[in-house]
């Protein structure tokens, strides 16, 4: 059998997970399911109306550890930051920011980068904003489908 050789920083996300739980009053709610596996991860995020910071985020994961630890990483790294910011937080810069993934679980890290833009989706779509931009044009593991070329990067 194949061992899997996690990164430091993985397994510490993973056994102390940042930011678990949920918000009373979220202004941005996001929930993502991962077509591979069957995964699901949900972020509530408070959004200042008038800065658009996320002043507070906090996540829960079902599913497994690098799920887990990309959950926690991609909390640390969208708190405090504006919804521009936060917007261009990829799947691969989460990983990136625990020292890498094994490839075999890369697509655990869609489900982070995923729950951002949906969080984010929620909190456009109750101002009555446009959400187009945050969306794969046919459908792809963003949005629950599998497709080529997907212009987020991971539909294959
Ligand atoms: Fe499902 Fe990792 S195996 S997210």
């Amino acid at each position: 059998m194949e061992i899997i050789m996690y990164s430091e920083k993985v397994m510490d996300h993973f056994t102390n997970p940042r930011n678990v739980g949920e918000i009373e009053g979220a202004n941005a709610v996001g929930q993502v399911g991962n077509p591979k596996c069957g995964d699901i991860m949900k972020m509530y995020m408070k959004i200042n109306e008038e800065t658009n910071v996320i002043e507070e985020v906090k996540f829960k994961t079902f599913g497994c550890g690098a799920a887990i630890a990309t959950s926690s990483m991609a909390t640390e790294l969208v708190k405090g930051k504006t919804i521009d910011e936060a917007l261009e937080i990829t799947n691969s810069a989460v990983a990136e920011a625990l020292d890498g993934l094994p490839p075999i679980k890369m697509h655990c890290s869609n489900l982070a980068e995923e729950a951002i833009h949906a969080a984010i989706g929620n909190y456009y779509e109750s101002k009555g904003m446009d959400t187009s931009h945050l969306k794969c044009g046919d459908g792809c593991s963003c949005c629950g489908e599998e497709h080529e070329g997907c212009e987020h990067g991971h539909g294959e």
